[in-house]
């Protein structure tokens, strides 16, 4: 029989990554942050000194790389990389190489591979577009400029890091606007997607408005 999948995308801050965690949470489905693979991409290309434009070596390394997800944890060649990779330096970095067609070719079996019983709760760019295009359910989680970055900022400063709001917002538009305009697997709803626009709701309602869309459909 087939897994379910319920796919979640949306830009940055559009709270789809608290909204998969409780979700999955409450189905005790698996969960995947296919964000997270590509900044632990970005982050290990950096740390052997492989160029943001070499897609040969990126590739290999996508289709390699030696991580481990052990629950909270993140580790990279044995060390814990959950809070390095969240910085908006990564993430800018992430975004670079996420446009090039070979990494993405990369870390398409791994992101098929978190698809195990008894189901997944997927959040991204394209997850509901080019990686699980047959999910019966779809949420396109949006939010305003404003209160996205408003999220991002507490969120980069919940984890102790330092930021400037101002050039936050500035990174976050280059970043979103980078993932809508590449040619491949760009930022958009699946043409089956329900939209939903968080920006007065709060992370209960975005929740319950999921799960009762998850029920309606069997
Ligand atoms: O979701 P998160 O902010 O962690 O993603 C970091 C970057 O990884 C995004 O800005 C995007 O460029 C890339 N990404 C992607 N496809 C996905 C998930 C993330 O291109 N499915």
């Amino acid at each position: 029989s087939v897994i379910p999948v319920i796919t979640i995308d949306g830009p940055s801050g559009s709270g789809k990554g608290t909204a998969t965690a409780l979700v999955a949470q409450a189905l005790g489905w698996n969960l995947l942050d296919s964000g997270a693979l590509y900044r632990i991409l970005a982050l290990a290309a950096e740390q052997s000194g492989i160029a943001r434009t070499n897609e040969a070596s990126l590739r290999t390394l996508a289709a390699q790389l030696p991580v481990e997800f052990t629950g909270e944890r993140i580790l990279l060649n044995g060390a814990d990389i959950s809070r390095a990779i969240r910085s908006e330096t990564v993430g800018t970095f992430a975004s670079e190489i996420a446009a090039l067609p070979s990494v993405r070719e990369g870390l398409l079996k791994r992101q098929h591979a978190f698809r195990e019983l008894p189901g997944l709760v997927a959040d991204g760019r394209d997850m509901g577009t080019v990686i699980f295009p047959e999910a019966p359910l779809k949420v396109f989680l949006t939010a305003s400029a404003e209160e996205r970055a408003r999220r991002r900022y507490l969120q980069l400063k919940d984890s102790g890091e330092t930021v400037n709001l101002a050039d936050l917002v500035e990174e976050i538009r280059a970043r979103d606007e980078r993932d809508i305009n590449r040619p491949i697997a760009p930022l958009k709803p699946a043409e089956d997607a329900v939209v939903l626009d968080s920006t007065t709701m709060t992370i209960e309602q975005v929740v319950n408005h999921i799960l009762s869309e998850a029920t309606s459909r069997g």
